[in-house]
């Protein structure tokens, strides 16, 4: 059994799989029912959420199950009852478990006490799911789409803003994984954790991929496919985050910086605070992929459910 809790817990080969399986559910949506009976799905929210509960609801009814959306405030985890015990209850009637929550341990925490797989739907430190449809979407509108799945080596990748949250943390794991060049630009205090560069530096050795990290917002968007970015006040970060806009502004994505890259699309995991992170004009002007970026969710997140469930397709976890 497989659990997904970040974003190198699969090899490059198995990314390709996942994502590869996801195109093919985007292109026939209810060609694959792992979850019929119907099995059910436990989707459970800590923090806030439109795009993951939606997608989440969406693609585990395509597959042919039954998703069970919790508020953690409803429910008996919100007045203190232990994450090992809500594992072992949600697992021994759910087929698997879905997660969005504070600190990576509590997910890890979830994992461990789980008898089904459990899925990372967002913590403090990555946004794995998301990661897989922004590189369904580089693959969709960069022209990367293979037989075996799309081809994204080689392609560049500018994430600019709060380089120590969730999207960039996970942008720098999964493009490393796709052996993308990826770049991080972001104020020095507001830099990624440095186990999670290096852990994508040695990702990078084996795929063929660069990883960088650069105070510059030019530097980091020069020649790039693709420029990105995020909220600067992230879920349970809102008041530092607002505290630092002064020192994110040079990274705000401008028609300026857009320019620099090479035909740059935009890309933003909304939801989206215009004028701050990006303006009006990038957002919603001709380069974004925003929406599609948004459907992707559904179809990537489809094709990782579809692959834990299909244990035969799992090689050796790369993080045991
Ligand atoms: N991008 C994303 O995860 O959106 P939600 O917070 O709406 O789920
Ligand atoms: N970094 C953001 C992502 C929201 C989808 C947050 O954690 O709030």
């Amino acid at each position: 059994m497989r659990h997904f809790l970040r974003d190198d817990d699969v090899t490059s080969d198995e990314q390709r799989q996942i994502l590869a399986r996801g195109l093919a559910l985007k292109a026939d949506r209810f060609v694959e029912k792992p979850f019929a009976g119907p099995h059910t799905v436990a989707v459970v929210f800590d923090k806030s959420s439109t795009r993951t509960r939606v997608s989440f609801a969406t693609g585990i009814a395509d597959l042919g199950g039954s998703p069970l959306v919790i508020d953690a405030s409803g429910s008996q985890m919100g007045r203190g009852e232990p994450i090992a015990d809500t594992a072992r209850v949600l697992s021994s009637m759910c087929s698997m478990i879905v997660w969005r929550t504070f600190g990576q341990e509590r997910i890890d925490e979830m994992a461990r006490y789980s008898a089904v797989p459990v899925v990372n739907a967002l913590t403090d430190q990555f946004h794995p799911c998301q990661i897989l449809a922004d590189l369904l979407t580089v693959a969709e509108v960069k022209g990367g789409l293979a037989q075996s799945g799309p081809a994204l080596a080689g392609r560049s990748f500018a994430y600019l803003g709060d380089g120590a949250n969730n999207m960039s943390q996970s942008y720098l794991l999964g493009c490393a994984l796709a052996g993308m060049d990826v770049r991080i630009g972001c104020p020095e205090s507001l830099s990624p954790d440095p186990e999670v560069v290096q852990a994508a530096e040695q990702i990078a050795a084996t795929t063929g991929g660069r990883v960088s990290v650069t105070h510059s917002a030019q530097e980091a968007v020069e020649g790039v496919d693709v420029v990105a970015t995020d909220t600067w006040a992230s879920m349970g970060n809102e008041e530092a985050g607002h505290a630092a806009e002064p020192i994110l502004a040079p990274y705000r994505v401008t028609a300026e910086l857009m320019a620099l890259g090479k035909d740059a699309v935009f890309m933003h995991c909304l939801p989206a605070y215009r004028e701050h992170e990006v303006t009006s004009e990038v957002i919603d002007g001709p380069a974004s992929v925003v929406w599609r970026e948004a459907e992707n969710r559904l179809h990537a997140q489809k094709g990782l459910m579809a692959w834990l469930m299909d244990p035969q397709q799992h090689d050796q976890a790369p993080r045991d």
